[in-house]
């Protein structure tokens, strides 16, 4: 594994390594055990949109494996007056031990790993969000003892975390189940991946979805970029929020999960936003842990 571009390019197994390592490191931080694995290494986090936790993780998850992380906003950057990312990787590449970045196109991340020569970590594009969904996957073993055989349903958009929930819950041996408004199907490379396994469903009626599920999850209907959709998304997706009703459908113990920053009243209900608040702001935690994994399995 020489970068995190998207989990459809990790075999279960690194996925399972990167979770064992990140519940070792997660033990080790509760415990005040200390190991500078990245001593003396530079992380830069290129920015082109907004972040909280993302970048709040990283930073300090490179502060505690001894190393530096640097904020690069493309706001700032020549990338964002045009230099090409073919250049940009070459020069970052001489400066850093490793690049993280947030954007829209997959394309472009794809071109860092591919100019660049230095580990690559996707932070977020418009297609998926690979560290988000193994802090998920970290939390839901935690939480449930195992992942496989287990039934994860994600209610909204065919976006970047339904991409990546999709490929990591079948990748990790368990049943994944969607539903989402026509118009906002998850990306065909996903799906032509997910209906080879033989244990992924689609609904247009999250009813359906829901059916027996261990873990439910959701995201914003409009993501960073769409804001100017929000009210057509507003009409399309109603009828797609996790309530009372939907978690009547889901297994007694089902988890909620949500990658955050929610919008309570549309994709979920401050109720059941609330009474599942524990195991979202563990599934918020849980970013730095994952991301030191993969920070220490490319970067060391
Ligand atoms: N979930 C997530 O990636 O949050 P930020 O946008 O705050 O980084
Ligand atoms: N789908 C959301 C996720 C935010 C972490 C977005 O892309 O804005």
């Amino acid at each position: 594994m020489n970068h995190l571009l998207k989990l459809l390019d990790l075999s279960p197994a690194e996925i399972t390594e990167i979770l064992n390592l990140a519940d070792q490191l997660k033990y080790e931080n509760k415990h005040g055990i200390t190991h500078h694995h990245l001593a003396g290494k530079a992380l830069g986090m290129i920015f082109q949109k907004a972040s909280t936790r993302t970048r709040v993780s990283f930073e300090v998850g490179m502060y505690q494996l001894g190393g530096k992380a640097l904020f690069l906003s493309s706001h700032d950057l020549q990338i964002g007056r045009g230099e090409p990312v073919e250049d940009t990787a070459r020069v970052l590449s001489r400066y850093l031990d490793g690049i993280m970045i947030r954007t829209f196109q997959q394309a472009e991340v794809e071109a860092l790993a591919q100019w660049g020569s230095v580990p690559i970590i996707n932070g977020l594009t418009d297609f998926c969000h690979p560290c988000q969904v193994l802090a998920d996957l970290m939390t839901i073993r935690e939480k449930k003892g195992a992942l496989q055989g287990l039934k994860l349903c994600f209610i909204g958009d065919g976006n970047n975390m339904m991409n990546s929930l999709i490929v990591g819950g079948l990748k990790t041996g368990m049943e994944v189940s969607v539903a989402y408004p026509a118009g906002y199907e998850p990306a065909e490379t996903v799906l032509a991946f997910a209906r080879e396994t033989g244990r992924f469903s689609s609904f247009d009626d999250p009813q359906k979805a829901a059916a027996d599920a261990d873990v439910v999850i959701t995201d914003v209907w409009a993501s960073m970029g769409q804001e100017d959709e929000a009210e057509k998304r507003k009409a399309a997706f109603a009828g797609y929020q996790i309530n009372e009703g939907l978690m009547a459908r889901a297994k007694s113990d089902a988890m909620v999960l949500h990658c955050l920053p929610a919008h309570r009243g549309e994709e979920i209900t401050a109720d059941i936003f609330e009474s599942h608040a524990d195991e979202i702001f563990e599934e918020a935690e849980n970013r730095l842990h994952a991301q030191k994994a993969v920070m220490v399995k490319l970067m060391k």
